[in-house]
């Protein structure tokens, strides 16, 4: 777990090399310098020791979502994380949850093809026709716009116990599907009714609401309380007769 350290000189940081078939943590010593983040650190190596070590990244600003890995074994965004706030030793892992394609490097495709199944924002024929501009309450925007801010790293996607120790791609779409979805279900203007979809292929009864995704996700969203969760009443809904409720409120049951 990452802990606050004294400014140092040196850090010992291992990581993976290696690729499908399997590999090792190498060591390397890597001079710090003020201000240095993990991915910092790893180009060092790839300039100075190391350079065919492959590595993902793109914006070195918590935006893009590529830098993704375990670091001291945790899931972190490299470019979001000071070294000064890990010991004088650190690893650095690729996901675990996703094929290793080379180093630090996962094959993350699996993700782009749930997302494939989950049907796009959909208006109504009337609205698709309005030549107006659409308006909609400022609370229904608010409540759409922080799962806007999914930056696509799959950090929570790696975390989640679901995909990462039970391996079941096969029967959950993950949580940052979740995000996706319930984004289109609480669009005040989308038309289409995707609560089928999430109860049967996208498994959402299958989170257990542990929150992990939750504390991962380097844009704070809070996707459990505010996606998943309501999802999940959603869904119920579904299966859900008011008039046997009625009926069974009448007879005191
Ligand atoms: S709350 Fe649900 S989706 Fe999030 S990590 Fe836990 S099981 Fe996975
Ligand atoms: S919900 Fe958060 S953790 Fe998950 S992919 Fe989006 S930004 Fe990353
Ligand atoms: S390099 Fe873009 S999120 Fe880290």
């Amino acid at each position: 777990m990452a802990v606050s350290t004294p400014a140092r000189n040196v850090v010992q940081m291992s990581v993976f090399r290696g690729d499908a078939a399997g590999g090792e943590m190498v060591p390397y010593r890597v001079p710090v310098r003020e201000g240095m983040v993990v991915l910092d650190a790893v180009l060092w190596v790839q300039a100075n020791m190391a350079p065919d070590l492959a590595v993902r990244w793109n914006c070195k600003a918590a935006k893009c979502g590529s830098c993704s890995a375990e670091i001291d074994g945790f899931p972190r965004l490299m470019c979001k994380s000071p070294v000064a706030d890990y010991g004088d030793e650190l690893t650095v892992r690729p996901m675990r949850t996703f094929p290793v394609i080379r180093d630090l490097v996962t094959d993350v495709s699996w993700n782009y093809e749930v997302n494939k199944k989950i049907p796009p924002f959909t208006p109504s024929a009337a609205d698709a026709a309005d030549p107006e501009p659409w308006r909609m309450q400022q609370e229904d925007v608010d409540r759409v716009i922080e799962f806007r801010k999914c930056i696509e790293c799959f950090l929570c996607q790696d975390v989640c116990h679901v995909l990462r120790n039970h391996d079941r791609k096969d029967a959950f779409f993950g949580p940052r599907f979740m995000i996706r979805t319930a984004a289109l279900e609480m669009h005040p203007k989308d038309a289409l009714d995707r609560r089928a979809l999430m109860r049967d292929e996208g498994g959402v009864g299958m989170c257990n609401i542990t929150k992990c995704c939750t504390e991962v996700c380097p844009e704070h969203i809070h996707i459990t309380d505010n996606a998943i969760i309501p999802l999940k009443e959603r869904v119920a809904d579904l299966s859900f007769d008011p008039l046997r409720a009625v009926v069974r409120r009448l007879r005191g049951a």
